[in-house]
């Protein structure tokens, strides 16, 4: 009972919805797409075949998988006059901030896959999200660094040109480093789809009442760079490098724990997971695996660790049931590639998008769907009468 308005239990929610493409048990660690567990496409294959799955619901043969790649291939590079977009942007402008405005203007560009009653316009369109996010992300990269652009080379594998684009340079051939590539891969597979998180309930909720792909998808990219969600990963690093050394995680433990404090460990806990985030446990594995072949030590990583086991042995984040989650290793490896940590969650959103697309589509081509309206528990006044200014004291 609120005022004179009576909450109505029995109203069905808009806000929830039916999905055949993730499945996530938080209790038991256990995260599915499209039935195949994610420790198994992390260790088994590549983010395109992953791509395919998640798109069109099953693992691609062989000759599925080249027709797949080469279409992607074809949508790779950015008209030109969404290059000059680029320069309208202060140097210093977070890359989110520039693939918000970029991929938004996709629209302003693509009215041929705007028909969203189209089946195969929609493929067109996510094809195209699909295939420049890479080049919007290294191009935000190179903008803030003051490098010129590179263009794709679609001789390369999807995370090889992502690579090349990011650092290669015009004046000698870049060469992709295999372990990095294999990494990056994996990285975007970690990071590729997660059920009804709060950047795609925003991409499906934008979607619901028609707006066209490209405007969704910047929906979503707003939505992941809050430091709860997507931004976690940049924040997790910058919160490793402040603690600096092992001897300084019980001060970081103890504020956590601090109901006064709002520090929170960045990287730890989850809407979902309430035993562990199976993406951590491969992201671990991938930390060691990278700094090792490529011969990187960095001590942020024994901080990671230590600051992991510290936690996990506190009855606090026991009790509160917190565990790392995708964004508290991510960060370490991304850096040991030479990425700053401005550029991980515009990371986070290339490699988001192929889910965004999926769980769009599959909204989209539902016939029932209607526009999503979430209700509220109305705790206002009740209803009263005006009052003149002359008669406001
Ligand atoms: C992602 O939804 C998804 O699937 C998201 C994602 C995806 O792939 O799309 O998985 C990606 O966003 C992962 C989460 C990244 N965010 C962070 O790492 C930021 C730090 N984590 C927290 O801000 C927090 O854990 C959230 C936002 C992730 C969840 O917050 P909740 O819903 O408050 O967590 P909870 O209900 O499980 O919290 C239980 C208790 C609370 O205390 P009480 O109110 O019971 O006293 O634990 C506390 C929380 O205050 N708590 C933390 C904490 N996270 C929760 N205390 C200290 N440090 C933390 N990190």
């Amino acid at each position: 009972q609120t005022g004179m308005f009576t909450y109505d239990p029995g109203f069905t929610s808009t806000a929830s919805c039916d999905s055949a493409i993730t499945y996530i048990d938080g209790d038991e660690g256990v995260l599915l797409h499209r039935g195949y567990p994610i420790g198994q496409l992390a260790e088994k294959s590549t983010f395109m075949e992953v791509c395919h799955l998640l798109l069109n619901g099953e693992l691609p043969t062989k000759d599925e998988l080249d027709k797949f790649s080469y279409t992607i291939s074809r949508h790779t590079m950015l008209h030109e006059q969404l290059a000059t977009f680029y320069r309208g942007f202060r140097r210093d402008a977070h890359p989110m901030a520039i693939m918000c405005g970029v991929v938004g203007a996709l629209s302003a560009f693509y009215q041929d896959s705007a028909d969203i009653t189209d089946p195969q316009q929609r493929m067109i369109a996510s094809h195209r999200l699909i295939a420049k996010m890479p080049t919007i992300a290294a191009m935000a990269y190179k903008y803030s660094i003051g490098q010129p652009f590179m263009s794709p080379k679609n001789n390369l594998s999807y995370t090889g040109n992502f690579l090349q684009m990011t650092f290669g340079v015009p004046a000698e051939e870049y060469v992709v480093n295999p372990v990095v590539e294999k990494a990056m891969d994996r990285i975007f597979i970690l990071h590729a789809d997660h059920e009804q998180n709060a950047s795609t309930s925003t991409v499906r909720l934008a979607g619901s009442s028609g707006a066209n792909p490209f405007a969704c998808i910047a929906a979503g990219i707003a939505c992941l760079w809050g430091p709860a969600h997507g931004g976690a990963n940049e924040a997790a690093l910058n919160m490793l490098r402040e603690i600096g050394t092992v001897d300084r995680i019980p001060e970081y433990i103890a504020r956590a724990k601090d109901k006064n404090d709002p520090f929170r460990l960045m990287g730890f806990g989850h809407r979902v997971y309430k035993n562990y985030d199976p993406r951590a446990t491969v992201m671990q594995q991938t930390v060691r695996e990278v700094l090792g072949e490529l011969g990187v030590t960095d001590p942020v990583f024994d901080v990671a660790i230590a600051l992991e086991e510290m936690a996990l042995s506190d009855p606090y984040f026991i009790e509160k049931k917190l565990f790392p989650n995708v964004d508290f290793y991510s960060g370490v490896i991304l850096s040991a590639i030479g990425f700053p940590t401005t550029m991980f969650t515009a990371l986070f959103a290339l490699a988001r998008t192929v889910g965004w697309v999926a769980q769009w589509n599959e909204m989209i081509s539902d016939p029932e769907q209607k526009i999503g309206r979430p209700r509220q528990l109305y705790t206002g006044p009740t209803q009263r009468d005006f009052v003149p200014l002359a008669d406001r004291t």
